[in-house]
């Protein structure tokens, strides 16, 4: 099977690509500069040979899409609709990465893949709009939602975190935000899976299982640094006002996945142990 990895050069884009080629998968990864998946015309030839083709690539900028919504929908909507039509011509089975960011967040039970999106913030908005253009444009077509990625290949929370407290000594971590920490190899991992069983296309949720805080996630970065957990204190969203709105419960839950016989991956805390070391010395 001949994979192409779109966003190659981004933190799951590199993690996508390691899983694939550990597995002995032929895959092809190409960053912003050799596909611009906002040019139609270039990405329809692109993708020729390919049986399929895992969208990486995204306006990842949260905040900043708030001012700039029209640039992170030509990327997140528009992109996506490029590249889930061009896979559609070559034949190919199109994987979008989509987020928790497409809910509300005001839940109290996990989200089932069903839920109606309901995004509160740009980037959100700019990737609801890439699933339902993803779905349209073609019917072999894996939409999978992932939250709170972390890994080796980009700047993510565990490495800012364990620099913050090896440098002040001291932090304050938002507490009442609760989600799922996803290491970006156990998502790789997760869709090669998907992939081999040849689930049903529609739409999965790509996160660990179990669920914590922020302030929790941190602690066990700190612990995993080294250092006394105790030096991460708490405080709240609303002490830490930002552009885009966070959702505060982004709790997925995995239904799909497991009506599909393919196990969800493991709860966040285990896989964390696992990460660790490979995520801070990244
Ligand atoms: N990080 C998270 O916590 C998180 C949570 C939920 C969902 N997700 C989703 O997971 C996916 C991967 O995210 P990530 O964290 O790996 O993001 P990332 O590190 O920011 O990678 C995104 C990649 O997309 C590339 N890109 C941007 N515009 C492009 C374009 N027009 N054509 C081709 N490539 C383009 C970027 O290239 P440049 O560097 O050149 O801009 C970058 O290499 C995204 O769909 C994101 O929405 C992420």
């Amino acid at each position: 099977m001949q994979w192409l990895v779109a966003g190659g050069n981004g933190m799951l884009g590199k993690d996508m690509l390691a899983t694939l080629r550990d597995r002995g998968e032929d895959a092809v990864g190409l960053d912003r500069d050799e596909l611009d998946i906002t040019d139609a015309e270039a990405t329809r030839p692109a993708l020729d040979g390919f049986d399929v083709v895992v969208n990486c690539a995204a306006w990842t900028a949260v905040d900043h899409a708030e001012e700039h919504e029209a640039e992170a929908f030509a990327v997140n909507a528009v992109g996506a609709a490029n590249l889930s039509r061009a896979a559609r011509a070559a034949g190919a089975k199109i994987v979008q990465i989509s987020t928790d960011y497409v809910f509300a967040g005001d839940a109290t039970e996990p989200y089932a893949e069903g839920a109606a999106p309901a995004p509160r913030s740009a980037y959100g908005r700019t990737k609801a709009a890439g699933e339902w253009a993803v779905r349209a444009e073609n019917p072999d077509h894996l939409v999978v939602r992932t939250a709170w990625l972390y890994g080796a290949g980009g700047a993510c929370f565990p490495r800012t975190i364990a620099r913050a407290a090896g440098e002040r000594g001291e932090l304050e971590v938002i507490v009442d935000q609760v989600g799922q920490p996803t290491w970006t190899r156990d998502l790789a991992d997760l869709i090669v899976r998907m992939v081999a069983a040849d689930v049903a296309p529609g739409t999965y949720h790509g996160t660990a299982s179990g669920r914590t805080s922020w302030h929790g996630f941190a602690q066990a970065v700190v612990a995993a640094a080294g250092m006394d957990p105790a030096i991460v204190r708490t405080t709240t969203s609303a002490s830490y006002v930002r552009p885009a709105t966070r959702p505060a419960y982004s709790v997925l839950g995995h239904q799909m996945l497991r009506a599909a016989r393919v196990a969800p991956i493991g709860d966040w805390a285990e896989r964390w142990d696992v990460a660790a070391r490979e995520v801070l010395a990244g």
